[in-house]
């Protein structure tokens, strides 16, 4: 009864390893992004350059920077727009006020179906690469180091 146990135990915990080695780009968050977010950051929407330039005029018109492609989705996560990513999906367990980032509710229209796809955006991320630190420091949060860049994982 205790091997079969362990053994299940065990058996679960390399299913999850297995799970979030084989997050990819292509394969998983292409079409999770495509499925959940191209309404605000499609085709239509600015590049990330420009929605910088003038967040105020892009928000009225609720249009977010593009995320259609790898190379657009991942400016968010490392440079120029470090942790932007995220700060805008955490369910609010890393966030300093505890509070959800404002597009956590665009993962889903359930709980469950939130934290499915928030866990496997953080295996893609890296599990210890998530982190809501800016490129520079603002205020009391430190700017992204080194260490946690190297972490990243962001198969394609
Ligand atoms: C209903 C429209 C809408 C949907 C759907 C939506 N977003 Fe957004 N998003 C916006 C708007 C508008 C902004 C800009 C205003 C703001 O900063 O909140 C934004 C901003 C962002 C930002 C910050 C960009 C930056 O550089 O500061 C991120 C990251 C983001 N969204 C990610 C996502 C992801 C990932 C999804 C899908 C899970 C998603 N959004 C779904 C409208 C949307």
């Amino acid at each position: 009864m205790k091997i079969e146990l362990l053994l299940i135990v065990a058996f679960g915990a390399v299913t999850v390893a297995a799970q979030a080695a084989d997050v990819t780009y292509r394969t998983d968050v292409q079409p999770l992004i495509k499925s959940h977010c191209a309404d605000c950051h499609g085709d239509e929407s600015p590049s990330l350059a420009d929605f910088l330039q003038d967040q105020k005029k892009y928000k009225k018109e609720k249009q977010g920077p593009r995320l259609g492609t790898y190379a657009e989705l991942i400016q968010l996560i490392g440079w120029p727009d470090a942790g932007a990513l995220m700060r805008r999906l955490d369910d609010g367990t890393n966030t300093p006020d505890k509070k959800p980032g404002n597009m956590y509710k665009q993962l889903g229209s359930t709980d469950a179906e939130r934290t499915t796809n928030l866990n496997l955006l953080k295996a893609w991320v890296g599990e210890e690469a998530w982190n809501l630190n800016h490129w520079t420091k603002v205020d009391e949060v430190p700017a992204i180091s080194k260490g946690q860049l190297d972490k990243l994982k962001l198969n394609y």
